[in-house]
């Protein structure tokens, strides 16, 4: 007899996940008794031989396939690619590293039969939760990536950052061409990419701690994410309110090299040599309060901000402003590593820094 086609395939991106592989199958083969399904693992020819892991129990279980790339890497294209290769109507994505709830895998499911395009796996909906290992700076890291989603690509979802959802394949077929492969918000993006709005539900599950191996979600993951965010964004015109914002980034590095250049002419040089990261600290201070005070005159009039406010305000836009840097440094030697000449990279970084601060003052500093 010939085996029916699977209903459901789960696409699980796999980067030095060797220890979990077996796990996640044993755990799906007890959730999904009466579905008949599959799962591909799409794996970027790890160095600690996830693929052989995977091909080997393939050979035991035609449900499990594998799929190795090689020389290339990233959490959205393995997912992408990973769909593109099934034929099963309705598709998962989940994490290799048991952090997803695969017991919910069936209630999504149902939900697709009922006739839902998108189920999510929410961990911000009444009843869903986060281990407390996810680190606080963690918290706010998805808090503020999902708050700049929200705003500026007007995505509803509770938790768009999501790694965990189930999609009719035809949806994602139609706008493969248009996703992005970097980064990890293969969701958020093709929430963004579809035409029409997707017939979504979210269901509550708690996102466990991770038991092996490490996270590959570092800063470069984060600066990938402002890039896409940026690409949306600029689908459309760019805003005046950021045009502003780089206007008045350019004059503080103007106060920056004059701070500099006053500290030189107003005392002993070889003190000022002596001491170039006090000066260029004080510089820098100096030009981020500038910056921070002229916004709050002219770019964000309206929403001005005023005593304690003013103070509170100054104070997350020197934070901002350090994450910024962080982006900025961090896309500039990401490209620098591809080749790219130093005044490519350093331009990119800036200008990424530039939209960082942008988004992240938008919501932080001067929300509305
Ligand atoms: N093929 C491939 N290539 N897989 C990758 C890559 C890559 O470059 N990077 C990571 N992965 C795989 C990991 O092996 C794991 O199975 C999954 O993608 C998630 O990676 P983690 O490194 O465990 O991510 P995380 O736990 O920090 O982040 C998860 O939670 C976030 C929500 O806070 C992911 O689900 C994110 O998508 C999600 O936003
Ligand atoms: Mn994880």
């Amino acid at each position: 007899m010939v085996p029916s086609s699977p209903e459901l395939s789960i696409v699980v991106p796999t980067y030095k996940e060797a220890q979990n592989v077996q796990a996640l199958v044993s755990l799906l083969d007890r959730a999904l008794t009466g579905i008949v399904w599959e799962v591909i693992f799409v794996d970027d020819n790890s160095p600690d031989g996830t693929a052989r892991v995977a091909k080997d129990l393939a050979r035991e279980d035609a449900r499990v396939r594998c799929i190795r790339r090689v020389g290339r890497r990233g959490l959205a294209g393995a997912c992408i690619e990973g769909i593109l290769s099934s034929a099963a109507p309705v598709v998962a994505v989940m994490d290799a590293d048991l952090q997803h709830d695969e017991t919910l895998l069936p209630r999504m499911l149902d939900e697709i039969r009922a006739g839902a395009d998108l189920a999510v796996g929410s961990r911000y909906v009444e009843g869903g939760s986060m281990d407390d290992g996810f680190s606080s700076i963690r918290r706010w890291g998805s808090e503020t990536a999902t708050a700049l989603a929200r705003r500026f690509l007007k995505v509803e979802l509770s938790d768009p950052m999501s790694g965990f959802f189930m999609i009719r394949r035809e949806r994602v077929e139609a706008i493969a061409g248009e996703l992005s492969r970097e980064g990890f918000k293969i969701l958020l993006d093709i929430v963004a990419s579809t035409p029409e709005p997707l017939k979504t539900v979210e269901l509550p599950y708690s996102f466990r701690e991770r038991q092996m191996g490490e996270s590959k979600l570092d800063s470069l993951v984060t600066a990938e994410y402002l890039g896409l965010l940026f690409s949306k964004i600029s689908g459309g015109i760019l805003p005046v309110r950021f045009l502003m914002f780089a206007a008045v980034g350019v004059s503080g590095i103007i106060v920056h090299l004059a701070m500099i250049k006053l500290a030189a002419m107003t005392m002993d040089v070889s003190w000022v040599r002596g001491h170039f990261s006090v000066v260029q600290f004080a510089a820098t201070m100096i030009a981020m309060t500038w910056n921070f005070v002229l916004n709050n005159q002219l770019t964000y009039r309206d929403r001005r901000l005023k005593g304690l406010q003013f103070i509170v305000g100054l104070l997350t836009f020197y934070l901002v402003c350090s994450f910024g840097t962080l982006a900025n440094v961090g896309v500039a030697s990401w490209l620098y590593g591809f080749k790219a000449s130093l005044w490519v990279a350093g331009i990119a970084g800036a200008i990424m820094g530039a939209v960082f601060n942008y988004a992240a003052s938008s919501v932080l500093t001067w929300r509305d």
